[in-house]
């Protein structure tokens, strides 16, 4: 059995050394590239959305906003090992982070929502999350005038749809980016924007293969990939993954690879939170995915490397929300 994994570690190394060789010409110098400040962005819509994203009258309880899970004084996620919801509910999965997520090839860890703004209406709905509707967002928002007002300047129309409050939480959400890391000023040339041992680790990450699926802007979030590709991996857990979406068999365990972006500040890991420590998810990254015992050295020289990942995280000041009127109706944080 032991050699049987050593074999196919062996085979699944030299695709994967032979996968970066292609890789390394599309991406000339580097499998990682520096995060750009975000584009283009429609700064009327975003602030609505910012508004939005920290409003918890979008929820049944007036208590949950996305901030709740997705807190922006932590990394863009709430640092349980899987969420909590409407009356106290247990999510059944880890909150990834909301930062750099414009980046990726599709929204949630098997990839249902095809981008961000897909992927704000779920939550509002979700009886595990935020337990409204999307009809009662609507309503709720047209009692609110500063809501009504704002809403008309941005999209120049009386009505408001739910379409709208997707549009600008997304919207906010692609300001969401990470730039200027240490490891992005070593990339753009500063040389001693990085120490000796971190070099090492990026040197170790890329050697080891791990670059093979944690690569790009941000360093993953590109991919589905399988969890456990030497070995299973073991959990508790009832998701499986992308075979959720595409019913196809060969997709059971395969999950959108996370960015590895202020990687630091996301814990703990996996789609279960099942790592509480980058260390303890390296080791686990190194035997499951790739067949390498990683000696203790060698995991703090990763570690310290994806700890240069860690970005400038967005700073604003806090949105004012506009208050309710009388015709708001009462959150309901028990029923
Ligand atoms: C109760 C906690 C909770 C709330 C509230 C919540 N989320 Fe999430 N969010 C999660 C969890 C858990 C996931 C992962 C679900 C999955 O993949 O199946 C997730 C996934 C996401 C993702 C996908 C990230 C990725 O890498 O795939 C984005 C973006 C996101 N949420 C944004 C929002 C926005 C915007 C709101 C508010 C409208 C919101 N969330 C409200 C818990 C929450
Ligand atoms: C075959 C593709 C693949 C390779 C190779 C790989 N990873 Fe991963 N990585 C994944 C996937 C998929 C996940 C998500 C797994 C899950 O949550 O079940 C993940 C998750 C992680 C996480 C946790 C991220 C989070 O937010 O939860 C870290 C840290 C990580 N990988 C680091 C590494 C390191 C370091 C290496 C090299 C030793 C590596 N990975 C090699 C696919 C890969």
């Amino acid at each position: 059995m032991i050699n049987t994994n050593k074999y196919l570690a062996l085979i699944y190394r030299s695709a994967l050394i032979s996968l970066m060789s292609v890789c390394s010409v599309v991406y000339a110098k580097e499998p990682i590239q520096a995060i750009q400040a975000a584009k283009n962005i429609n700064i009327a819509k975003a602030e609505l959305g910012k508004k939005l994203y920290f409003d918890p009258r979008l929820s049944k309880s007036g208590f949950i906003s996305c901030n709740s899970c997705h807190n922006l004084s932590m990394g863009g996620t709430d640092n349980l090992k899987t969420s909590i919801g409407h009356k106290w509910q247990q999510g059944p999965i880890n909150a990834p982070t909301v930062l750099n997520s414009s980046y990726n090839i599709a929204q949630f860890w098997d990839g249902r929502a095809k981008d961000l703004n897909e992927q704000a209406g779920g939550p509002i709905a979700n009886p595990g999350e935020m337990a409204f509707t999307h009809t009662l967002v609507v309503e709720l928002l047209k009692t609110i005038p500063g809501y009504v007002k704002e809403f008309q300047q941005v999209y120049g129309s009386d009505k408001i749809h739910i379409e709208q409050v997707t549009q600008a939480i997304a919207e906010f959400e692609k300001t969401l980016v990470t730039p200027h890391s240490r490891f992005d000023k070593w990339l753009l040339g500063d040389k001693n924007a990085i120490n000796k041992q971190e070099l090492a680790g990026y040197h170790l990450f890329k050697k080891s293969g791990c670059v093979a699926c944690h690569n790009g802007v941000a360093v993953g979030g590109n991919s589905f990939q399988k969890m456990g590709v030497i070995a299973p991996y073991k959990t508790t857990s009832k998701a499986q993954g992308r075979v959720a979406v595409t019913g196809k068999e060969v997709d059971r365990m395969y999950f959108k690879v996370p960015t590895l972006r202020n990687i630091e500040m996301t814990y703990p890991y996996f789609h279960d939170g099942g790592a509480q420590t980058l260390e303890e998810a390296v080791d686990i990254m190194g035997k499951l995915q790739l067949g390498i015992h990683f000696n203790k050295e060698d995991k703090a020289k990763i570690v310290a490397f994806l700890k240069t990942l860690t970005g400038e995280q967005p700073h604003f000041a806090l949105p004012l929300l506009p208050p309710s009127s009388s015709h708001t109706p009462a959150p309901k944080p028990f029923e």
